[in-house]
């Protein structure tokens, strides 16, 4: 099996190797046939990918993979990394046998979970910061437009139960549309 130069460059000489430790995301990825891994770790910084790391279990594909997606990420938004994808990877890899083409997903797909992990962390932030609101502010409810107690997800006066609006952060019928900004997503 023959690798391109560039394969047993990132290889021998991984690029990014490593923790970090207060990480805005972490992607943590496994090979079910081969048991191999790629945990990456992603720091953000309005809205790029500001500094990058993993760490691999695996074979030497699987670690030039993910050392390649590594610095193909950084600094890119996180919509570019998004679309970052394992052929590209093998692409900028001068191509892998064929039998290892497999083994770039792991990085590919290590990326994109440390992204929606990121993502994630952030919804919930907001989502705290929408409690927090309801908290500190007084809402009504949307109905009868009573002001609402601060345990707020329930209505009193109506009897109904609500949740915030994922998109405005403002209580709203529990599985209903949001009459503030019309979303149907919600939130507890
Ligand atoms: Fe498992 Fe390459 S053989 S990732």
């Amino acid at each position: 099996m023959r690798y391109s130069e560039e394969v047993m460059d990132h290889f021998q000489n991984p690029r990014n190797v490593g923790v970090i430790k207060d990480a805005d995301g972490v992607g943590k990825i496994g090979n079910p046939v081969c048991g191999d891994t790629t945990t990456l770790y992603i720091k953000v910084k309005d809205n790029r990918i500001h500094d990058i790391k993993f760490q691999t279990l695996g074979c030497g594909a699987a670690i030039a993979s993910a050392s390649m997606v590594s610095e193909m990420a950084k600094g890119k938004t996180l919509e570019e990394a998004m679309d970052i994808s394992s052929s590209q990877i093998v692409e900028k890899l001068g191509g892998l046998p064929e039998k290892k083409v497999h083994c770039s997903n792991l990085g590919a797909e290590a990326l994109h979970k440390a992204i929606e992990n990121y993502r994630a962390k952030q919804r919930g932030e907001e989502r705290e910061a929408d409690r927090k609101m309801l908290r500190d502010k007084e809402f009504m409810c949307p109905k009868c437009n009573d002001p609402l107690s601060e345990s707020a997800l329930f209505c009193r006066s109506c009897q109904i139960d609500l949740e915030l609006c994922e998109e405005c952060g403002k209580p709203k019928k529990k599985g209903k549309d949001c009459p503030y900004c019309g979303s149907t997503k919600g939130e507890v």
